[in-house]
């Protein structure tokens, strides 16, 4: 089995994702670290609780981390999620507590506890935690196996500004500590994430699952008449953090190519933006893997048949 840590601020489609790995033998979740991001830390880190309760997982455990980017304000995205982050479902108040330790600590403890090489990170969220983790304890950048990460754009551009991609956009500089520190990184961007959209049929599937992880999930993924979207105009809303669990389960369903990524922490336009060499111009070192394309059809497949599996 295959150890990962998650580091998120659910969110809707964070709370997809974790829930797919929790319902899936080949991952052992070791915790999970949560960050402010789409609503502040108090209402992620009561999410990822509610989630792992619904999964019928209460022993993974759930580190609260960072309250505020590394350098400037909170950023959130209450118009995309809602109040509380997770509106949609109507899930029972978590009975289970929060950890004490630090999401960052847990990282760098769990990491350094576990043999080199061994432990995935699937960050789904702005990267500050993983950024201070990184600051703290630079050893544990070259320990882990890989971080698989949901963030940034190259040719779908971006979607709180036009440059960025929320992630990014809300904790530039610890996204630009995490592409040189070194370690491992695949990025499911929003190239790949915009064509794997929640039509009516793919939700009416989760809920047609008959337990109660697919109903949530349909509320989850229905919530805020997502189909009126002025925004995109597409057949449903794009599925992000989602697209970092399938790919750890199922790569061949995705294809990209190893590339240079820096992020721009300065410029008031394009602040937070993934400057992407996708063709190689550069020369500049490659120190990511940029996941361009993926199949929807499959993707939606492995998530639901996953959901099926929990209570
Ligand atoms: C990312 O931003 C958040 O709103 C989502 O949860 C996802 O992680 C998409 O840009
Ligand atoms: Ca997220």
């Amino acid at each position: 089995r295959r150890a990962v840590i998650f580091d998120t601020d659910p969110g809707q489609d964070d709370a997809v994702a974790i829930l797919a790995a929790l319902a899936s033998p080949e991952l052992d979740v070791l915790g999970i670290a949560t960050v402010a991001g789409n609503i502040p830390l108090a209402h992620t880190t009561r999410n990822a609780l509610k989630l792992v309760e619904l999964a019928g997982r209460p022993e993974v455990p759930v580190h609260p981390g960072c309250d505020r980017p590394l350098g400037r304000a909170l950023v959130t995205a209450e118009h995309v999620h809602g109040e509380t982050g997770l509106d949609g479902p109507d899930l029972p108040d978590p009975t289970t507590r929060p950890q004490a330790m630090h999401g960052a600590d847990f990282i760098i403890e769990t990491v350094r506890a576990r043999a080199p090489g061994t432990v995935t990170l699937l960050t789904l969220g702005p990267l500050t935690n993983v950024a201070l983790a990184f600051a703290k304890a630079p050893d544990v950048a070259t320990r882990l196996k890989e971080l698989v990460m949901m963030g940034g754009g190259c040719f779908e551009g971006g979607n709180i500004t036009p440059a960025a991609e929320f992630n990014v956009y809300v904790d530039p500089q610890a996204a630009a500590m995490v592409f040189r520190s070194g370690v491992p990184i695949t990025v499911l961007p929003l190239d790949v994430t915009h064509q794997m959209r929640s039509t009516r049929a793919r939700i009416a599937a989760f809920a047609a699952l008959g337990n109660r992880s697919g109903a949530a999930v349909a509320a989850m993924l229905g919530f805020s008449e997502r189909f009126d979207i002025g925004k995109y105009g597409w057949d449903g809303a794009p599925l992000h953090d989602p697209c970092v669990t399938a790919f750890v389960l199922d790569p061949a369903i995705f294809e990209g190519r190893p590339v240079n990524v820096e992020v721009e922490t300065a410029s008031e336009l394009t602040r937070g933006m993934t400057v992407t060499d996708y063709w190689g111009v550069t020369g500049r070192p490659k120190n990511a893997f940029w996941v361009r394309s993926g199949n929807a059809d499959r993707f939606y497949a492995l998530l639901t048949e996953r959901i099926g599996r929990l209570p």
